[in-house]
Parts: structure tokens; sequence; C-alpha cells
């Protein structure tokens, strides 16, 4: 066999494949996770009005457009010199939250609990959430309910649900009322019940699976809040491999820490550390980051976790209950957020008029990780440049190592099992990668495994 594809792959966000080349024994020689999409935002940004930019965009992705929202609005806010009333503070962070319960109950529930809860070795075709809801109904029914939530905590702080348009420079267009603050805290109360309820699931979920899937030894990056988790706002964090704090920044000193780079196989572009080290972002970096979640359920699960993996926990598949804790205080925060009535104050905005400043930069924690927003622009506010970074480029190495890690227990004599091809994707699918956000794709999202045995000239035909 010259060649294997799977084709479609789904339950990742994005087109991507991966492609294994064999050596002469096939054997795995090397192994990459190979983006081939490109749509270009930073380049037609340029000559914008900066304060298009938070309405343009959420428009990258369908998936995350809150987290570019609220990074846009940020780095606008600085251009403008404002400074936000506390209410648009936790509007935007409510919307934060309702990005983040939809994001993760979407990855959780119904991209990898099929892996766990109907296993990776039955057919594709009944891996999935048609299988869990045959399978598992309670769960694919509770699964509902919460998606709904932050479906609907987009719509009523957002103005839709799913390219917000409401964070402006200076804060917010518009406040929430007291019907929609009573009915979203009875929909985050019930949605809070069912990630409590859930919490053993997720904990339990990788009880029989190998751990040393998709290994790496990486540094982690991720934003706090004083030690707290935090979703928007506070400082940005770097940790060494076990755990040793490395650096705090914020704004524009990102550039002292980090740099991109990219490489010839891939359109996704790469990030690492500036003195070449590669690091991590997302649901295990900061879990690995934080003193505290800050609400009693997450905090207790945070324990539990901590007892089970450790302190510092390098294992990919690690993300998947990170993942459920963040799920878990984003609902937790959210009851707390739509309990305070000040929620409503109608004070949602500091007027912007000229250009403060000629450059702003928005970084917040988006659902996958640690998402960056640089603009700069002229007297008259607008674009010159535009620099995104988002999290799947942040964790394309780890991801790509990871793949090499299965490749080599999974293919033999140039073959791949079925579950030889998912444990794969498995590893992929733990980071929860956007390729929508990382390459700004467009259409339809397939997923294919090529393996290239060595034979000269044929990488080139490809
Ligand atoms: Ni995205």
């Amino acid at each position: 066999m010259t060649r294997i594809n799977i084709s479609p792959v789904t339950r990742i966000e994005g087109h991507a494949e991966v492609r294994i080349d064999l050596d002469e024994t096939g054997g795995v020689e090397s192994a990459h996770f190979n983006v081939v999409e490109l749509r270009g935002f930073e380049k037609f940004l340029i000559g914008a009005a900066v304060e298009e930019a938070p309405r343009i965009t959420p428009r990258i992705c369908g998936i995350c457009p809150t987290s570019h929202h609220v990074a846009s609005a940020l780095a606008c806010d600085q251009i403008f010199g404002a400074d936000i009333p506390d209410t648009a503070k936790y509007l935007r962070e409510l919307l934060m939250h309702g990005q983040y319960v939809h994001s993760h109950s979407l990855h959780f529930f119904m991209l990898a609990a099929p892996d766990f809860l109907i296993g990776h070795e039955v057919p594709a075709d009944e891996r999935n959430i048609l299988g869990l809801v045959k399978k598992e109904p309670e769960i694919a029914k509770k699964a509902i309910i919460v998606r709904k939530f932050g479906q609907r905590l987009t719509e009523a702080i957002g103005g839709k649900p799913i390219h917000p348009s409401s964070a402006i420079p200076g804060g917010m267009s518009h406040a929430i009322t007291e019907t929609q603050r009573t009915e979203l805290l009875e929909m985050a109360t019930e949605a809070r019940t069912i990630a409590e309820e859930c919490w053993s699931l997720a904990r339990d979920i990788l009880d029989k699976t190998d751990l040393s899937f998709g290994a790496v030894d990486t540094a982690f990056m991720g934003g706090t809040e004083n030690g707290r988790y935090s979703v928007c706002g506070g400082t940005t964090n770097v940790i060494d491999t076990d755990g040793t704090p490395l650096s705090s920044f914020s704004g524009a000193a990102y550039l002292d820490h980090i740099e991109e780079y990219s490489e010839d196989w891939s359109y996704l572009k790469f990030s690492r550390l500036n003195d070449g080290r590669y690091y991590r972002v997302g649901p295990l970096a900061r879990l690995n980051i934080v003193d505290t979640m800050g609400t009693p359920a997450a905090d207790a699960a945070l324990d539990e976790y901590r007892d089970k993996f450790g302190r510092c926990v390098q294992t990919t598949l690690a993300y998947n209950p990170a993942r459920y804790i963040e799920f878990l205080a984003s609902c937790e925060r959210a009851v707390e957020l739509l309990s305070d009535t000040s929620i409503i104050s109608d004070e949602v905005r500091t007027p912007v008029d000229e250009v403060v400043n000629t450059r702003g930069v928005g970084i917040i924690e988006a659902p996958r990780g640690t998402l960056i927003h640089d603009y700069t622009v002229n007297e008259d506010g607008f674009m010159e440049k535009c620099n995104l970074i988002v999290a799947t480029c942040q964790n394309n190495r780890a991801m790509d190592q990871g793949v090499f890690d299965v490749a080599r227990k999974v293919v033999s004599n140039g073959t791949i099992s079925e579950s030889g091809k998912n444990q794969i994707e498995m590893v992929i699918r733990a980071y929860d990668p956007c390729i929508s956000c990382a390459t700004h794709a467009i259409g339809r999202m397939p997923f294919k495994c090529t393996i290239v045995p060595k034979r000269k000239g044929l990488m080139k035909k490809r």
C-alpha cells in the first residue's frame, strides 16, 4: 500500500491532514500535522477604520467569534484611551463565558466524548454524536441544554447568537434588561447543575486510556488575575516544563516573550518562546498556571484533577478533563455575575472620539488558548498593521510532535488500523484545534491522513 487516506475525518474544526512518511522498512520516518488553507484577515483589515475591527474579526470563525470580538474591542479601547465602566467589563466577561460554555460543551460532549464513551475501536460512522444519542441519550440531552444556554447568553448580551456585535470601543453598545437577567440566571443555574452532575464522567474519562499518547514536554502560557483563573483581564504568564514561573506580561510586551515562525509544509504559523523553546496554551496550560479557579465546584474538581495528574501536567489527553473544569467554572461564574443585579446598569460605555494611542494590543484567554489582537493605526484611526496570534498556532508544534509520537506507535510495516487512525486524531482533537481561526479557512472540514512510503519523487506529486 503506497498511501492511506482518512476521509472524511470528523470532529475537528477546520481542514487539515496528517502526512506520515515511511522509511525503507515501513517504519515512521516523520509525521506532520499539515494545514493547507489560507484566508488572510490580517491583510484585508489594512485600511479599515479600527472601530470596524470588532465587527469584522468575529467573521474569522463561527466557533470562536466572541473571543475575536472581545480581544478586538480591548485593542480598540487602548487606541481610543478608554477606561470602560465596570458593568461593561462584567458583560464582556459574561459574553466570554457564553462562548466557553458553548465551545467547551460542544467539544467535550460532541467531539471528544464519543471516543471515550463509545470507544475508539468502534467504526467511525457510529463514533459520533448520533452514536452518543443512541448509547447515552440522557447525556446527549444535557449537552443540548447547556449549549442552548451558551448560545442564548451570546444572543442576549452580544446581540446575535453567532457573530456578536455589542462590544465596541469604550464598552458595550447596550445593557441587558431585568427580564433578560432573570431568564439567563435560570438557564445558568440549570447549566451549572448539569455541569456539576457530569463532572464524574469527565473525571473518569481517561481511566482506561494510555496517557502517554501524544506525549510532549513543553512550557505553558495562560492568563490569570492575581493567580485566579480569568478569561479576560489580568496578566499573561509563562511557566517552565516543571511549573516554575518564567515571566508575566501584558499588552505589547508579548513580543519580548514569544515569536512567530513558519514551516514550509503548512500555512498554519507556529509560535515559540523567544529563547526557542516550545510552549502550549489552552485548558491544560491555564490549569497548570492558576492558583485557583475562583468558584467552589471548579476548585473542588481542580483538586481532584491535581490528585490524579499532578500539579504541572504534561499529559496531552488531560486537556479533556481540564477543559471540562473550565466549562464548570464558566457555568458557576455566569450564575455569580447574573445574580448581581448591578449587571443591568445602563452605564455600559465611556464615550470615545479620537485616537489617543496608535497601537492597541488586546490579549484574552479564548477557549482554545491565549488570543492576541495587535493593531497599529494612523492618527485618523485607520489600520496600518494587524497581527493576530491564535491558540492553534501556539499549539501547532506540540500537535505536530504528538502526531509523530502516535504514528510511531500505530504504524506497522507501512499499514495503520482504523483504531490507529483514530488514535492519531484523538491527540489532535485533545487540543480542540480551530483551523478556521488559525488559517482563516473557508469551506468543508475534512481531514486526511496520508502515509507516504520512501520512494523518490512521490512526495512532490502530492
Ligand atoms: Ni475559531
